[in-house]
């Protein structure tokens, strides 16, 4: 039994932030941001908007495309880890808009690679036999735990959600899944609760992150993955159709691609209009491409993506 790609969907808040707006709030350029990021502009959650809204928005056009009512739905995994609450989980609140009930549904929480994880839960439920239809959603809105003032963070990240809608098959879908966790390295990226028992530190609860530091590990710890992943299938990378990277930095994914000896064109690249929207990367760069024709059926596609925690993972997908 495989997990297989039945449809995928994705949603951008209206509102954008050019890099132009940032250079007025900041005190940084659209050429410093363009060349160390590749970063044009990327979308902001409206104050009627949230990491919930976006998710179910973005699943409603999954499940269309994969022409399935959402009561057939075994399974729903969000991964996000900027929701409003705490609890319910994201997952519980999309359930309750898609207008359904008792489907089992919670938060995997793997900051950018959190749609990768998320994606793995599914495949096992999948393969497993427990599960025939599992919805799986990377939304999150990090724009809204950024420092405002902070030129290191606000430039990077934009709010955004995809989803994908994964079925029972025994043709062959997902291929496999590799994801790998690192606590030693939160020093370097995360942002605190705000319900953290330290009051002055409530007004701080802000995204940290150590950009050089992280990049460095990103890129090594990219290079290991993708080579792993074709190893572990005794695939060359020229057996590559599509690159579907997470989208942090037009660097970090160059390098990637480079490793792969894949030519950019290969590569799937919404960042420059998008920025990083970290758990709903993966999956809107996977939607986009489906939806304007790149991707084809009998293709095979690597995601991968790396993040806080740190956390990264890949998958190869049969599509
Ligand atoms: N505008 C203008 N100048 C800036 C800005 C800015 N926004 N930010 C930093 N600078 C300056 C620095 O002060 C520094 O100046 P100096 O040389 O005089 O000291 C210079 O630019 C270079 O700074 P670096 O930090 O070395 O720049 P770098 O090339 O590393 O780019 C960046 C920074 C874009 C953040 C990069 O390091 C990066 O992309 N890191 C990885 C981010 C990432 O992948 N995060 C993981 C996902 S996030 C998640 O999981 C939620």
């Amino acid at each position: 039994m495989f997990a297989r790609l039945a449809g995928t969907g994705h949603f951008l808040p209206e509102h954008i932030l050019t890099n132009a707006e940032l250079e007025r709030r900041v005190d940084t350029s659209d050429a410093w941001i363009r060349e160390r990021t590749g970063i044009r502009e990327r979308r902001v959650c409206s104050a009627d908007e949230s990491v919930v809204s976006m998710a179910t928005e973005a699943a409603k056009r999954a499940l269309a495309a994969a022409d399935l009512p959402a009561e057939h739905l075994d399974l729903i995994v969000v991964a996000t880890t900027s929701a409003d609450r705490a609890f319910p989980s994201a997952a519980c609140e999309v359930q309750h808009a898609l207008g359904i009930t008792d489907t089992p549904a919670f938060d995997v929480a793997a900051a950018c690679s959190g749609f990768l994880f998320a994606l793995s839960v599914a495949e096992k439920y999948i393969v497993s036999g427990a599960a025939k239809h599992v919805l799986v959603i990377g939304s999150d809105a990090l724009t809204r735990m950024c420092n405002p003032d902070d030129r290191n963070t606000i430039i990077l990240f934009g709010d955004g959600a995809g989803a994908a809608v994964l079925s029972a098959s025994t043709e062959p879908g997902i291929l496999s899944t590799h994801i790998y966790s690192a606590g030693e390295f939160a020093s370097l990226l995360g942002a605190d609760h705000p319900n953290r028992s330290d009051e002055a530190f409530q007004q701080e609860a802000w995204l940290y992150m150590r950009g050089r530091e992280v990049f460095k590990v990103a890129v090594e710890k990219l290079a290991e993955l993708v080579e792993h992943t074709l190893a572990f299938h005794q695939m060359k990378a020229t057996e590559l159709d599509w690159l579907i990277p997470h989208q942090a930095n037009y660097r970090i994914i160059q390098a990637t691609a480079r490793k792969l000896n894949m030519p950019m064109a290969q590569v799937v690249m919404t960042l420059e209009k998008t920025g990083n929207t970290s758990a709903a990367s993966v999956p809107i760069a996977l939607d986009v491409a489906i939806r304007d024709g790149r991707i084809q059926p009998g293709q095979t596609l690597l995601l991968e993506a790396f993040g806080g925690g740190f956390a990264w993972g890949s998958a190869l997908i049969r599509y």
